[in-house]
């Protein structure tokens, strides 16, 4: 398999982005010459500072997702490190919950910040990113004539939910009972602006792509009986985004490649 070169990943300080990060770094069959971790307040963060020391491959930078007059200054810095082959991959795993309410308890201040911090932020920071991602796509050209898109010549990975599909709404107790306003659509609404932008970029050699990484533990589910580990979701969605290799139509990917209807 070629290599990736450069990884970006929003939200790494911990749960799934520490475990992207982790594996980018350290697992033989998907380790990136460049790692970008990006988080809220670098210097607390205790996990990836401690993996700095031991990888030289590895960059912390601060980012908020949802403060879009900092990207461009981002921007700036990821180019200094990826320098003239442009940026690989972009993982936009950041994201927020929402309280199980009924409709009656929804808190606007919150509902409006969960899909600022889940849609808008990804859409965004992927816009700011586009002119690296284009250069990726350049440089690996001639090395994909036969399949123009995957993950290692140039990508964005949206990392949804499950709770998206529409479809499955209400399909068992526990997609009928976490009503979770807010987050659901805020995925929803991910999972077309995937589909929009996979269509986009196509002709760019960008493949855009969304995946559910399972039910894990971590923070977000601590309330919740989770039961895949960060370790074993990211490994599978590894796996499964190496397949990845054309725009997805009738839904979107779980951690082990089954295919989620939208
Ligand atoms: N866990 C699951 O079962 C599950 C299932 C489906 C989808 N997902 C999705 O997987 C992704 C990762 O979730 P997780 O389970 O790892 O959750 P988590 O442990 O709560 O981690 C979320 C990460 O996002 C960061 N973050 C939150 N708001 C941000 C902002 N405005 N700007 C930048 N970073 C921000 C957090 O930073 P701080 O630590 O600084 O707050 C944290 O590092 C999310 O998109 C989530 O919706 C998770």
């Amino acid at each position: 398999m070629a290599g990736i070169h450069s990884v970006l990943v929003t939200g790494a300080w911990r749960g799934i982005g520490l475990e992207f990060t982790k594996q980018f770094l350290t697992n033989p069959d998907f380790r990136a010459e460049i790692v970008i971790a990006t988080c809220l307040v670098p210097a607390e963060a205790k996990d990836l500072l401690e993996l700095q020391e031991k990888h030289s491959a590895l960059h912390i930078l601060e980012l908020d997702v949802t403060k879009f007059d900092t990207f461009n200054e981002l921007v700036n810095k990821v180019q200094a490190i990826v320098g003239h082959r442009g940026l690989t991959l972009l993982i936009n795993n950041a994201g927020i919950g929402s309280p199980m309410h009924k409709l009656e308890s929804i808190d606007a201040d919150r509902y409006i910040a969960v899909l600022k911090t889940n849609t808008v932020g990804p859409v965004l920071l992927t816009k700011a990113l586009l002119p690296l991602l284009r250069q990726s796509a350049s440089v690996n050209a001639a090395r994909y004539h036969d399949r123009p898109l995957s993950i290692t010549r140039a990508a964005v990975i949206n990392i949804t939910s499950i709770f998206a599909s529409i479809l499955q709404t209400g399909s068992d107790k526990t997609m009928e009972k976490v009503r979770a306003y807010g987050y659901r659509e805020s995925k929803t609404a991910l999972n077309m602006a995937t589909q929009l932008m996979s269509r986009e970029l196509e002709e760019d050699g960008i493949l855009v792509e969304s995946i559910h990484p399972g039910f894990v533990i971590t923070d977000m589910t601590a309330q919740l009986k989770a039961t895949t580990t960060t370790e074993t979701s990211v490994t599978s969605m590894l796996k499964t985004m190496l397949d990845f290799s054309e725009k997805n139509k009738i839904g979107f990917r779980s951690y082990d490649g089954e295919i989620i209807p939208f």
